[in-house]
């Protein structure tokens, strides 16, 4: 490990690398680029420090680069052991970013990092999965006092805050960037989708045409994942266990069954459902010889990994593929059960974390623009902010749209005129 007054990453000597991808990703981010032009010249952030526990990749640090441009000091750490692109984390530390990750930590690392992150004492936290409000909750509440509000990113994190707020244990606002629509649409829908099958390619090198591919859990990321997988020749199959959503996979085409008929027949199994144990013990008993088992919910807690490492007898294939024999049937598991696309790829690509990272930088902004005067509750942002959003990424990629005349305004804003 590399140390300096303030970084703790794998290797520094990696910076160059990581500069150029970096160069990459902003070359494919310029609706967040937009917003980045307007904080340079406004500084929005001049004197505020902001912590942030996000994947650490090539696409966070433009988040990064963008708030620092608004005046920021930015304190970062990774929100999973697994996902920090080390190249990257070099990058950041040299431009003198306080940055503590790297991939493959230990989970004593990984939790002595948020702390470091504490200890810059943030007026604005930036969540991925609520590590960070959390600890600051649970060990620093002398701090929460300072603190002006938080962001959090993803669906898991949402959950956990509002079951804070429901017990009256949230003390500061959190914007929920997740809930943007262009957030879900671009990230969990169209994302998710796209590289947890990259991931899975990456770890596996399989062939997708003609397997039958299981995705328990149909929300925005097992939709997305549904189509990119049929898109690919699978035989797509759904779990669910909200009526509405299995519904919905049946008619969009998909076969759905209780997991324990779909255990029986997936060669690909993949959860994304934020829940725990959706994979268990009695699933894993009961499938076919060679199944390959990934995870793209936010937690490893999906899959029940205990039970393979307990019971099955383990050999590192490759980079981020386990085999586990149990009585002589081999299971194979990707990125150890953890998020696929960032274990065993590189996340979403940079397109899609431009539109979720614009909402980030707006909501930090937000924050700034309305401190005191929130709740200390889970906030959404207006709509109109998440059309700003869209009209920057249209704008990005060339696309003009319509607008309504007066008399289409005026028809649809009026009860009287009828047939
Ligand atoms: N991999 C990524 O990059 C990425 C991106 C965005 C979100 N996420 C994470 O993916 C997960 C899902 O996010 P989402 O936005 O699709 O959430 P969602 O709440 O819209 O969908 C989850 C679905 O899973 C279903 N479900 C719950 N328990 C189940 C079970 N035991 N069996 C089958 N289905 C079950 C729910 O009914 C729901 O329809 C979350 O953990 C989120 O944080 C990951």
């Amino acid at each position: 490990m590399d140390k300096g007054q303030n970084y703790e990453v794998k290797d520094i000597k990696l910076a160059e690398q990581g500069k150029l991808n970096i160069e990459l990703a902003e070359s494919r981010m310029a609706a967040l680029l937009k917003i980045k032009e307007r904080f340079s010249k406004e500084k929005p952030f001049r004197g505020i420090t902001i912590g942030m526990a996000l994947h650490v990749t090539k696409e966070t640090a433009v988040l990064v680069r963008t708030l620092v441009a608004g005046g920021a000091k930015v304190a970062i750490t990774g929100c999973n052991p697994l996902s920090t692109q080390d190249d990257v984390a070099a990058a950041l530390a040299k431009e003198g970013v306080s940055v503590y990750a790297y991939k493959g930590e230990t989970r004593e690392d990984y939790y002595r990092y948020i702390n470091a992150i504490i200890a810059n004492s943030p007026e604005i936290t930036i969540d991925d999965g609520c590590d960070l409000v959390s600890e600051i909750h649970a060990k620093h509440p002398q701090l929460i006092s300072k603190i002006i509000g938080g962001c959090e990113e993803t669906t898991t994190g949402i959950i956990r805050l509002k079951a804070m707020e429901k017990d009256n244990a949230l003390k500061y606002p959190v914007i929920a960037v997740n809930d943007n629509k262009t957030k879900h649409l671009l990230d969990n829908y169209y994302g998710t989708g796209q590289s947890s099958i990259d991931g899975i390619l990456r770890a596996t090198s399989i062939l997708i045409a003609g397997k039958n591919f299981v995705i328990c859990g149909y929300g925005s990321c097992g939709k997305g994942l549904s189509q990119r997988a049929k898109g690919m020749g699978a035989n797509v199959i759904v779990t669910e266990v909200d009526p509405f959503r299995a519904l919905q996979a049946t008619l969009d085409g998909f076969r759905v069954m209780p997991i324990k008929e779909a255990a029986k027949i997936g060669e690909i199994i993949v959860t994304v459902t934020g829940n725990k144990n959706v994979i268990d013990s009695e699933h894993i008993k009961l499938m076919k010889d060679g199944v390959i088992l990934a995870n793209s919910g936010h937690f490893d807690a999906e899959i029940n990994v205990k039970y393979l490492e307990t019971e099955g007898k383990k050999r590192k294939m490759r980079p981020f593929l386990d085999e586990y024999t149990i009585n002589g049937k081999k299971i194979y598991l990707c990125g150890e059960g953890r998020l696929v696309n960032l274990a065993a790829a590189e996340g979403h690509p940079s397109e899609v974390m431009s539109t979720s990272f614009c909402g980030q930088a707006l909501a930090c902004e937000y924050l700034v623009r309305n401190r005191g005067k929130m709740g200390k509750t889970v906030i959404t942002l207006p709509e109109s902010i998440d059309d700003i959003i869209a009209k920057l990424q249209l704008d990005a990629m060339g696309i003009q749209y319509d607008s309504l005349t007066m008399e289409q305004k005026k028809y649809l804003e009026s009860w009287q005129e009828g047939t």
